[in-house]
């Protein structure tokens, strides 16, 4: 079985930026290598009507592949981020609406994620990451993300819905899939606060504690747009984000950084 992954495709800005039709590239792509799944793991694009209208038109497009999806801090901008999630939840191959079976052997479980500031460097307290401001600069997330609870009872409740279903799935062999940071080792410290401040909205170390704990075999990520794909504590890490044109791209083209940024895997 071939999986696709990638995340971080930012459709909106990327077209803007590049004026190319990023979707007309995923499905020429698509159409080239038809895998038998495909994971984006967040930030398709901005706002949950966008997202949502992208996704059912890549699925209905490509029907023989199975899309999957968490959602992003991106696809959730919206004054009600819960509104946001519950929209995104009205496509059929969001993982927040349960696991996915993908044969008898593999399961696929998981949930955009948020973060509650394991990841944030000593020497703040933690008003400061809850307001996520660091000098000038604030947060995004901050500014076009609103949920009704505080940033740790979010990842709590994430946690929670995750746990529950890894725990009906133990011993299977599961994919893990969230947008946000498992592990610190995956965020990257940079040594000057005016970066490492906003570590803190990376992700959460106990996304990292619950693939161990379950004895997870792969785990998907995306948020920080840095590509990693390695073995870490027995776990097979793949954070395949397109990101942004032009500073985070290898390639000058869209089409070019497209065709390549897709990674597949095989179970
Ligand atoms: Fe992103
Ligand atoms: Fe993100």
């Amino acid at each position: 079985m071939k999986i696709a992954v990638l995340s971080d495709i930012h459709e909106g800005i990327n077209r803007e930026n590049t004026q190319k039709d990023i979707v007309a590239l995923l499905k020429s792509w698509l159409a080239n290598h038809t895998p038998d799944v495909f994971i984006i793991s967040g930030d398709m694009t901005n706002g949950p009507e966008n997202s949502l209208t992208l996704l059912n038109q890549l699925q209905n497009e490509f029907p023989r592949t199975k899309l999957l999806f968490v959602h992003g801090n991106h696809d959730i901008y919206h004054q009600d981020s819960k509104f946001a999630r519950e929209t995104l939840l009205g496509f059929p191959g969001n993982l927040g609406n349960g696991p996915v079976e993908l044969n008898d052997d593999w399961v696929v479980i998981g949930d955009g994620g948020w973060y509650d500031y394991t990841f944030g460097i000593n020497g703040f307290m933690e008003e400061q990451f809850t307001l996520g401001r660091f000098h000038d600069f604030t947060w995004p997330d901050k500014l076009y993300a609103h949920w009704p609870g505080h940033d740790k009872d979010e990842t709590e409740r994430y946690l929670a819905k995750i746990e529950n279903w890894l725990r009906v799935y133990q011993g299977k062999n599961i994919i893990m899939v969230t947008h946000m940071v498992p592990f610190s080792k995956f965020v990257i410290c940079k040594d000057d606060p005016g970066w490492d401040f906003f570590n803190a909205m990376m992700g959460s170390s106990r996304f990292g504690e619950l693939a161990m704990k379950y004895g997870v075999k792969k785990y998907i990520f995306g948020h920080i747009h840095t590509r990693y794909h390695e073995l870490y504590k027995g776990i097979e890490i793949i954070c395949n984000p397109l990101g942004y044109y032009p500073y985070e791209w290898n390639h000058k083209t869209a089409e070019e950084e497209i065709l390549s940024a897709i990674k597949v895997i095989e179970i």
